[in-house]
């Protein structure tokens, strides 16, 4: 149906500002796609959030920060169009009809639903919002029938699994929905370590590099960075691989020959580890500087995020609504009475 390459993807205010994970895992790719001649529809799953998120003021603090931050990192409202998924009410409709196509075995072996089993929730208490997470976020991705998702890795098996659903819907109506793709970002490997150098980076673990917080905060969160273990004295030669201060340098230091010669000195012991991680903090004030003073100048300017979430939900909504028109035919809702 779809002649022109569109691409899909929605981020869940659950909480918290976007971190640097958020950034460069999924934020920063769908961004370079505006730039690529793709249809981008990028929206804030406030829907989703339901499911963690019930204290009203909480989720409307969660909902506004996460679009502040959003269009402050980037977002271009000329090429991309951005909006809340509540919105297109298209979203709810369609989830309703494609949970027809997926099976309760398929469902269950979904990650959000196991890891809240992993954490000692009871199956039968666990909401139906968590358990139907997946389905709802099928029916985000198909309505617009795209070839791809861009997300961090930790949604490839969200991706996955509309594309089962796609495949379950055609099977019995024909080919109707593409099978979109999950693009991971080959930068980083679609995940972006936490500054505990274990785990990766989650507002969750607590673990994570702000983007929007102040610079006390971030620059302790940087200081607090693990760094080599074996390193005690600034005068060791320090590892560089896998040293998650080294990876944030590639990440976020545009001046590649000061990451070139931090990296040598360490190597040689040459210069310690408070050092380079002042180096980081500066590097990451200049990359994020810009977005910084346009999410200040945003929070004074909501008739401009009104607008440009209004005119997104507008353009969405017409894509969502054929598609929708189209699936109630194809499957005899839409009949002789009509
Ligand atoms: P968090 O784990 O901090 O709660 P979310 O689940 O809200 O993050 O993720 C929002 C988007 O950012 C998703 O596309 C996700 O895949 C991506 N993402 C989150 N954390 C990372 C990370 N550490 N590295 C790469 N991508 C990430
Ligand atoms: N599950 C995604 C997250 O946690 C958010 C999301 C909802 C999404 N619907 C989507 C991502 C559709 C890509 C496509 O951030």
């Amino acid at each position: 149906m779809n002649k022109i390459k569109s691409v899909v993807s929605g981020i869940t205010p659950s909480g918290h500002a976007l971190h640097i994970g958020n950034y460069f895992g999924a934020v920063k790719p769908q961004f370079d796609l505006q730039e690529q001649g793709v249809i981008c529809y990028y929206f804030v799953a406030d829907l989703h959030a339901l499911t963690t998120v019930q204290d009203k003021k909480v989720l409307e603090a969660n909902i506004v920060n996460n679009i502040l931050d959003y269009i402050a990192l980037g977002l271009d409202p000329e090429k991309t169009i951005y909006f809340r998924q509540s919105d297109v009410p298209e979203h709810s409709q369609l989830a309703i009809i494609l949970a027809n196509y997926v099976s309760l075995a398929l469902t269950k072996r979904m990650h959000a639903f196991k890891d809240k089993l992993a954490k000692g929730a009871s199956q039968e208490t666990i909401n139906m919002g968590l358990f139907n997470y997946p389905i709802l976020m099928a029916a985000d991705i198909l309505l617009y029938m795209p070839y791809g998702v861009p997300v961090g890795e930790d949604q490839r098996q969200h991706v996955e699994f509309a594309r089962n659903v796609a495949k379950g819907f055609n099977k019995v109506h024909g080919n109707t929905f593409p099978l979109p793709k999950p693009l991971i970002s080959k930068s980083v490997s679609g995940k972006v370590i936490g500054t505990d150098g274990v785990r990766k980076m989650s507002k969750n673990l607590g673990n994570h590099i702000s983007i929007f917080d102040s610079e006390q905060v971030i620059e302790q969160q940087i200081m607090n960075c693990y760094t080599d273990p074996n390193r005690i004295r600034s005068t060791d030669p320090g590892k560089v691989e896998e040293n998650p201060v080294f990876i944030y340098h590639d990440l976020m230091n545009g001046n590649k020959a000061e990451v070139i010669d931090l990296k040598k000195r360490y190597r040689e012991g040459k210069v310690g580890d408070v050092d380079v991680k002042e180096k980081l903090f500066e590097a990451h004030m200049k990359l994020f500087g810009p977005a910084r003073k346009r999410r200040q100048e945003l929070e004074k300017a909501f008739d401009e995020v009104k607008k440009i979430l209004a005119d997104g939900a507008k353009k969405a909504q017409k894509t969502a609504s054929h598609t929708l028109a189209q699936v109630h035919k194809t499957i005899g809702i839409t009949n002789k009475l009509n």
